[in-house]
C-alpha cells in the first residue's frame, strides 16, 4: 500500500520534470524527491510524512483545553530517516509512545524552544519498523486555533461555544501535526462534550446523531492539517436537501437555511463546470458573530459569518467561493502560503462563475466591479512591489501576509485574462482536467504553469505569451493585459452619484428604489473621501444608512463617515464593532479611525470588545492599535 504511493507519486514527479520544469528553486517535487518548499513549518516532511491522525479528545469548557491523545501513523520516503518533526505551539506533551510488534513504548523525544510564530519543532525518534506513535497532550486555554465562548458570548446564553480555525498555521496549536499544506492525512477523531452539546468536525458526520456527548468522525479523504475543524456548542440542523444542510444556534437557524436555499444550486453549477463534488455531505455552519472570516472553506462543513444572513441572499458570494474550494484549494491545494494564489484565486474565479452561471452576467459583472476596486486599493497600499505578485517572496513574514487582495483577485483575474484568450470551451475542460489530473495533491504555482504551458500553451502557442504570464505571476501591480470590467448597472449608479454630488438632485430624488446591495456598495465605495458633513447627512436622512442591517454596507457607510468626520454614526459604530468580529471589516474600521484621529475612541472601544473577539484577531488588532 505505502510502496504503491509512492511509487503513483513518483511517476507524477517525473511526468512533471519530462515536460519540460522549471529553473525556480522551490519545486516542490523533482524526479522522486519531496523538496521541503515551505518554511512555515518545522515538519521533516521531505524526509518522513503522516499518512493519517487519530484523534481523541475531551473538550474541557472549564479549563477552556482539548485533552487526550493523537495517534499518528507515518511513511518514510528517506529510509534513513530517524526521526518524525512535527509542529507543535502551546501544546502541553505529556508523553509519546511508539508502536513496535503491537506494543506501545515510551518514545525518546525533544521540543524546540518556543518561537512566537512557529511554535516547537516537537522531535520524536521512530524506531526501525515503527509506523505509529501516540502523543498525549492537551492543547493551551491560549490557542490561537481556537475560541472559547462563555455562554453569555452566545445567542442563547445557556451554554458555552467552542470553534476552530486552523489556516494558515493553528493546527498546531490543536494538535501535534506537519502544519503544512504540503502534506496531507486522513483523520478520524472521537470528542467528548457535555452531553447537552452538539459536536461538529470537517469530516463525515451524521447530522441526525443523538445528542449524547461523545461524537466519531471520520475524514477518509487526504486533506493538509489547516483543513482540521472542531465546532462544538448548542448547535441544531436543518437540511436543505438530502446531503446538504445547515447547523446554527437556533436563533438564526431557520433563517440561514432560507438565506443557503440555493446552495444546491451552487454545487451543481460547480459541477457542471469542473466535475462532480467528491467530499459526500456539505454542510454550512453558522457560528457565533466572533468569528473572524467570512467564511472558511472547512471540507464537508463550511464555516460561515452570520453576518452573511442578510435576508435577501445578497452576500451569498461566499457561500460559492467557500463551496468552490471543494475543488479549488481543498481537491487541489498550494503546497505552500508562498502560492496562496493557487488557493484563493483559482477558488474567486470560480466563485464568480458559478455566481454567473445561477445569477446571470449582471451580478457577475457587479462582483466583478466590485472586486477590482477593492484590488486597485490593495496594490496602492502594499507594503512592498514583491507583495503584488502573484507568487509571493521567499521573505514572506507571516503566511496571513499571503492572504491579500493580490491573491484573491489579482489571482482571479489572471486566470480571468487566461479565459478571454483561449475561450471558455478550451479554457473550462482544462481547468476541470487541471483539478482531476492534481486531486488530493499539493502543488506550486510552478506546477501549474508547466501544466498550462503543456496543455494550452503547446496546443495554441500564439494566444498568451511567456512575457505575459511572467507579468501577472512575477511581476508587479495588475498587467495591462487585464480585462476591462464593464457593469452598467454601476455606470447608472456612478451618473446618478455625480448628478447628486454636483447638486443636480437631491439624495432622496436618487431612483434607488431598485438597487441591489451591490449597487449601494457601489454607490458608497465611490464617494469622495472629503464629502461635506450636510451632504453626509443629507444620505443619511434619505436612506437611514446608520445602523442598516445589512453588515457589507453598514461597513461602506461607516468607513465613509469615519473619511469625512461624520460623527452621528458613532454611537451605532460602536455597537457595530461590540458585536461583529469579522476581520474584513473590524481590521479596517480600526486602521481608518486611528488614521483619521479617533485613536482614543477606538482605543475605549476595543477595550470593551477585545475579549470578545477571536484570538486570531485580537492579535491583528492589538498591531493595528499598538498595544
Ligand atoms: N480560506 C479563506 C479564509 C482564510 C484565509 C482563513 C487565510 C485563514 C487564512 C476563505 O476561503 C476566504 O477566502 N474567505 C473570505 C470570503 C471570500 C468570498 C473572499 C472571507 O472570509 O472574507
Ligand atoms: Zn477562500
Amino acid at each position: 500500500m505505502h510502496h504503491l504511493k509512492v511509487i503513483a507519486a513518483s511517476l507524477m514527479v517525473i511526468g512533471l520534470a519530462a515536460c519540460g520544469s522549471q529553473s525556480e528553486t522551490d519545486t516542490h517535487s523533482q524526479l522522486g524527491k519531496v523538496i521541503k518548499n515551505d518554511k512555515f513549518t518545522y515538519a521533516n516532511y521531505d524526509k518522513v510524512q503522516m499518512t493519517h491522525l487519530d484523534l481523541d479528545l475531551d473538550v474541557n469548557f472549564d479549563r477552556k483545553v482539548l485533552d487526550g491523545t493523537a495517534r499518528i501513523e507515518f511513511e518514510k520516503l528517506d529510509p534513513s530517516a530517524e526521526e518524525l518533526v512535527l509542529d507543535a505551539k502551546d501544546l502541553s506533551i505529556e508523553s509519546v509512545k511508539f508502536l513496535s510488534a503491537g506494543n506501545w513504548a515510551d518514545a525518546e523525544y525533544s521540543l524546540s524552544d518556543d518561537d512566537d510564530l512557529m511554535g516547537q519543532a516537537l522531535v520524536v525518534k521512530i524506531p526501525a519498523g515503527s509506523q505509529q506513535i501516540l502523543i498525549d497532550y492537551e492543547t493551551s486555554p491560549e490557542a490561537e486555533g481556537l475560541q472559547w465562548l462563555s455562554p453569555a458570548q452566545t445567542a442563547g446564553k445557556r451554554h458555552p461555544y467552542l470553534f476552530s480555525q486552523a489556516q494558515a498555521i493553528n493546527a498546531r496549536t490543536m494538535a501535534p501535526v506537519q502544519d503544512t499544506p504540503a502534506v496531507r492525512i486522513t483523520y478520524e477523531a472521537t470528542l467528548r462534550t457535555p452531553p447537552e452539546l452538539l459536536a461538529l468536525m470537517s469530516a463525515d458526520q451524521d447530522p441526525y446523531t443523538p445528542r449524547d456527548g461523545e461524537y466519531s468522525f471520520e475524514m477518509p479523504q487526504p486533506i493538509p492539517a489547516y483543513l482540521l475543524a472542531i465546532a462544538v456548542g448548542d448547535i441544531e440542523f436543518k437540511a436543505i436537501n438530502d446531503h446538504i444542510g445547515v447547523y446554527a444556534e437556533k436563533y438564526i437557524l431557520d433563517a440561514s437555511a432560507e438565506e443557503f436555499s440555493e446552495t444546491p444550486m451552487m454545487e451543481d453549477a460547480n459541477a457542471a463546470l469542473y466535475g462532480p463534488y467528491r467530499w459526500g455531505r456539505y454542510d454550512l455552519i453558522v457560528l457565533p458573530p466572533s468569528f473572524p472570516f467570512g467564511g472558511m472553506e472547512n471540507p464537508r462543513l463550511s464555516f460561515l459569518t452570520p453576518t452573511l444572513v442578510a435576508g435577501d441572499k445578497s452576500l451569498t458570494n461566499v457561500v460559492a467561493h467557500e463551496l468552490a474550494h471543494s475543488w479549488s484549494g481543498n481537491l487541489v491545494t498550494n503546497s505552500s502560503w508562498r502560492d496562496s494564489w493557487l488557493n484563493e484565486g483559482f477558488t474567486s474565479y470560480v466563485e464568480n462563475r458559478v455566481m454567473e452561471a445561477l445569477y446571470g452576467e449582471g451580478r457577475a459583472n457587479m462582483e466583478q466591479a466590485l472586486d477590482m476596486e477593492s484590488l486597485k486599493a490593495g496594490i496602492a497600499s502594499a507594503k512592498s512591489a514583491e507583495l503584488t505578485h502573484l507568487k509571493m517572496p521567499e521573505n514572506l513574514a507571516h503566511p496571513d501576509d499571503a492572504f491579500t487582495q493580490v491573491a484573491y483577485i489579482k489571482g482571479a483575474n489572471f486566470l480571468f485574462f487566461l479565459e478571454d484568450r483561449y475561450g471558455r470551451d478550451q479554457f473550462d475542460p482544462f481547468l476541470k482536467q487541471y483539478f482531476d489530473t492534481y486531486a488530493f495533491k499539493s502543488v506550486t504555482t510552478e506546477d501549474f504553469l508547466d501544466y498550462l504551458q503543456k496543455h494550452l500553451g503547446a496546443k495554441y502557442p500564439d494566444k498568451v505569451s511567456q512575457k505575459e504570464i511572467d507579468a501577472w505571476v512575477y511581476g508587479p501591480g495588475l498587467p495591462d493585459t487585464a480585462r476591462q470590467v464593464k457593469s452598467s448597472a454601476f455606470d447608472n449608479v456612478s451618473q446618478l452619484q455625480a448628478k447628486w454630488l454636483s447638486g443636480e438632485i437631491k439624495a432622496k430624488d436618487i431612483p434607488t428604489g431598485n438597487w441591489s446591495t451591490h449597487e449601494w456598495l457601489h454607490f458608497l465605495k465611490t464617494l469622495p473621501d472629503n464629502l461635506s458633513k450636510p451632504k453626509m447627512a443629507e444620505l443619511d436622512k434619505a436612506f437611514r444608512l446608520t445602523g442598516t442591517k445589512n453588515a457589507e454596507t453598514a461597513f461602506a457607510w461607516y468607513m465613509q463617515a469615519i473619511k469625512t468626520d461624520y460623527r452621528a454614526v458613532m454611537p451605532q459604530l460602536r455597537k457595530f464593532l461590540m458585536e461583529v468580529g469579522r476581520g474584513k471589516f473590524i481590521y479596517r474600521l480600526y486602521a481608518a479611525l486611528k488614521d483619521n484621529g479617533k485613536e482614543t475612541w477606538a482605543k475605549n472601544v476595543y477595550s470593551q470588545a477585545r475579549n470578545g473577539y477571536h484570538p486570531i484577531a485580537q492579535r491583528r488588532i492589538d498591531a493595528i492599535l499598538e498595544k
